[in-house]
């Protein structure tokens, strides 16, 4: 082998083992690219052992260019593979970083509960549901038309008083906040044809001084059936179901005569009270009557089945109407109905679960 010869694979030999050698010291993908450039760049050495083959005469030149190929593709090879395993480490750093146990606890989110006051809203009107009875709803602003006149209740009655009842300013006593769900009734019956069997829950406003009974703003429940027939017979046995499912089956129930403008004959439904169970001596939940009052009941007055256009020769139904804060407090133990209407989530918390 001629002298050019013997120095272009002499450099061509000293270039792998310097490539080798700057590979394996590479301690990361950085060092790495520079290994690449030094090794495999324009100006490395293997490049230029390249550019001398030129002076090589022909009989060596093709062993000798292929031995450059050959350093060339030994220098990749070693470069892909130092890469691999800096990608390898890599990707076990990220694994042991973002690693992951499954079968931790794990932090539980905070769980809501449905409101005593709407789980009550809901078991009630579930009740109807399954006699048949359909929900309706109206406005809680109400023209006095619906609220009073069209339920009988004359000018000079004091629910009509601004002292009762919330007017909307600038017009005068003709727009009201509705401070019961009745005027419901109205426009229930006045949508559809009779039969009508539905039940009108929805929030009231009275201009009354809050206590443990009482609160500006609650929520009713109203009842209607009109159809051909209905008997007082009827509005008690409905009653008399409704009483026992949420009051259980041991506590008796009475009707006692009553007055409302809307209805006649009028009554209000009594339930046995369920701490004395009717003693009354000293009770402070019924206050020595033995009973607790629940709602407001009667047939329906032929003034209100005139006014939707409805004949009252064919047609009698009955209502009732009843104030739900204080289902809602007999039935859960509550003490004073504000507790239902002050963000205080300990009452939720308490409640929490209680079917
Ligand atoms: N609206 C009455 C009130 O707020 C309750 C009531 C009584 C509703 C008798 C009725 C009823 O439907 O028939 O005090």
């Amino acid at each position: 082998m001629n002298e050019p010869a013997a120095t272009v694979r002499a450099n061509l030999e000293a270039a792998l083992a310097d490539a080798i050698e700057r590979v394996k010291a590479a301690a990361s993908l950085a060092d790495l690219e520079e290994a690449q450039v030094r090794t495999l760049g324009r100006k490395a050495p293997l490049s230029r052992a390249r550019s001398s083959l030129r002076d090589v005469p022909d009989e060596h030149r093709k062993e000798l260019g292929r031995l450059a190929n050959g350093v060339h593709a030994a220098i990749e090879d070693a470069i892909a593979r130092k890469r691999e395993q800096f990608e390898a480490a890599e990707v076990a750093r990220r694994w042991e970083l973002e690693r992951l146990d499954v079968t931790l606890p794990g932090d539980a989110p905070p769980v809501g509960s449905v409101h005593p006051l709407t789980r009550t809203v809901q078991e009630l009107v579930d009740i109807f549901i399954g006699l048949g009875y359909r929900v309706y709803e109206g406005p809680e602003i109400e023209l006095s038309t619906y609220n009073f006149d069209a339920l009988r209740t004359p000018l000079e009655h004091p629910s009509r008083s601004p002292s009762d009842t919330f007017y909307i300013e600038g017009r005068g006593d003709e727009v009201c906040l509705r401070p019961q769900t009745s005027p419901v009734q109205i426009r229930t019956m006045e949508t559809q044809d009779p039969p009508v069997y539905g039940v009108m829950p929805g929030r009231v406003y009275r201009r009354d001084a809050q206590d443990a009974t009482h609160l500006a703003g609650f929520t009713q429940l109203e009842g209607l059936a009109v159809d051909e027939g209905i008997t007082m017979g009827d509005l008690k046995g409905t009653l008399v179901h409704f009483a026992r499912a949420v009051f259980g089956t041991t506590l008796a129930v009475r009707l006692r005569p009553h007055f409302f403008p809307f209805t006649e004959p009028s009554a209000e439904l009594d339930v046995q009270c369920f701490v004395c169970r009717g003693s009354g001596a000293g009770c402070r939940v019924c206050k020595g009557e033995g009973w607790i009052e629940v709602l407001g009941c009667g047939m329906v007055h032929p003034h209100l089945l005139e006014w939707v256009g409805w004949d009252p020769e064919r047609l009698t139904g009955f209502a009732f109407g009843m104030g739900i804060e204080r289902i809602a407090a007999l039935a859960n133990g509550i003490p004073d109905i504000r507790y239902l209407w002050e963000n205080d989530l300990r009452i939720l918390r308490h409640f929490r679960g209680v079917a």
